[in-house]
């Protein structure tokens, strides 16, 4: 298992431009499976595992593809209907939107339930009663789940507003034969980076963002060259790692109001934030870092649950306590374990946390449970006293493209053990 190899203690200085978002990406290529007209061209995408399974699924669909220095050349204008093999699923959770985008283009899908971080249940019952709501025939056999038909005109309320759930909806109706309206969809950027890529390759989407989105079904979706927005939550890493280690960081390419929720939260950790067109810096010019008290993670525009761990490094040492409540997930707390094992002062009970402050940290060997927890313990690690092993890294790998290279543009000592 590779590993990373960091002495921390020192503070991190410069800029460091984030990579297309992961999230946007990667609902964004099971969307090119629609495309029967022409051939997709995709900048700003980041090179990460994640991505390169996608293409596979994409491949065994029949989708020429290529992918270089971040430009992706989708042409899906002869492919056929394929099951997913288990394999090939059950490596990540965005592989659930192939069944969006199955039945989108063949009015039929099949294949295992998905896998992916290890955050607690992530059933997906919204999905498959969405679909059922939209007129398809849906069979569920515990591990393999398929479904039949197109997606008919239909009315749709989330009980919870399911990103994975709004997405799937959108890719199986853009093709269907009629009009879908979804009501309490998710109001991610990402979802709304999705909606105009369906719309410039053709497609009648409009609402993303606003909670409620309406999608009317078209005959064809034609080829188009689309840029990926930039990762929020990439940014949110190097925003915090700055605050971590009392530094001082410019995040480029990305939209600061994505992560308005993240940066309101360092002015109150006692950083300070400067935020211009597609760029944000923050410091901490020395002050003590203060606890911000409450934080509840929670849908969009709410604080985001994929930068939970990542501000929970950056508050270890924070003068005070502070109470992380995990609203969106069930099980997204183990981390805590990992950061006590350097010196922090956590107590866990249910889905909260109470992040009591300490002078410092010390350098230890931890392992990383999934991709976000593991670039939060880089940052408790770039933080601490002394030298820190961080395992597992390739869950880190699945979302961040170079992330040792970028930070140790910043002056970070990080050196990377393959296995
Ligand atoms: C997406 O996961 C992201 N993944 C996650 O990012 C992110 O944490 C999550 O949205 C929330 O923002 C991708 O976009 C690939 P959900 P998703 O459906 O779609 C429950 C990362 O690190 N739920 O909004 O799986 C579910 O159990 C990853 O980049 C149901 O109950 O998230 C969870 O508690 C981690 N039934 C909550 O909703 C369903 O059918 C949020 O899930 C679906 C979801």
């Amino acid at each position: 298992m590779s590993e990373y190899i960091i002495s921390g203690g020192r503070p991190l200085v410069g800029q460091v431009t984030v990579d297309g978002a992961k999230n946007s990406v990667l609902p964004i290529l099971c969307a090119c499976l629609l495309c029967d007209d022409g051939q997709v061209t995709l900048t700003n995408c980041p090179h990460i595992t994640d991505v390169q399974y996608t293409l596979e699924i994409l491949k065994l669909f029949g989708c020429e593809t290529s992918f270089e220095d971040g430009q992706i050349h989708v042409d899906a204008q002869n492919v056929s209907f394929r099951e997913i093999p288990c394999d090939l699923v059950s490596r990540m959770r965005s592989a659930a939107l192939f069944l969006g985008a199955a039945i989108g283009r063949f009015c039929m899908a099949a294949q295992c339930r998905p896998g992916g971080c290890e955050l607690g249940s992530r059933p997906i019952d919204l999905h498959l009663s969405s679909f059922v709501k939209m007129g398809l025939s849906v069979s569920d056999t515990g591990n393999v789940v398929e479904c039949s038909g197109c997606a008919h005109g239909t009315d749709i309320f989330l009980r919870y507003p399911s990103v994975g759930t709004t997405e799937n909806i959108m890719l199986a109706a853009c093709r269907g034969r009629g009009i879908v309206t979804v009501t309490n969809a998710a109001r991610e950027p990402e979802i709304e980076d999705l909606q105009n890529f369906i719309n410039a390759m053709g497609g009648k989407i409009c609402g993303a963002g606003s909670g409620i989105i309406i999608i009317e079904g078209v005959e064809k979706l034609h080829g188009v060259n689309y840029n990926i927005i930039g990762d929020r939550i990439e940014a949110a890493t190097y925003l915090a790692a700055a605050i971590a280690t009392d530094g001082e960081i410019t995040v480029k390419g990305v939209c600061p109001s994505h992560l308005m929720a993240v940066t309101d939260l360092i002015v109150n950790s006692g950083g300070s934030v400067c935020r211009k067109n597609d760029s944000i810096t923050v410091s901490r010019a020395g002050q003590f870092i203060l606890s911000p008290g409450r934080i509840e993670t929670s849908p969009y525009p709410g604080f985001p649950t994929d930068a939970q761990s990542i501000i929970m490094a950056m508050l270890l040492r924070a003068a005070g306590t502070t109470q992380i409540h995990e609203g969106v997930f069930d099980d997204r707390l183990r981390v805590s374990s990992e950061f006590i094992k350097m010196g922090a002062d956590i107590t866990v009970s249910g889905r909260t946390a109470y992040v009591h402050g300490t002078e410092r940290l010390y350098g230890a060997r931890v392992f990383a449970g999934d991709l976000r927890s593991g670039a939060a313990l880089v940052i408790a690690a770039l933080s601490a006293q002394g030298e820190s092993v961080v395992k597992n890294i390739s869950h880190i790998e699945r979302g961040y493209n170079g992330f040792d290279k970028k930070l140790k543009s910043l002056g970070a000592e990080i050196i990377k053990l393959k296995d």
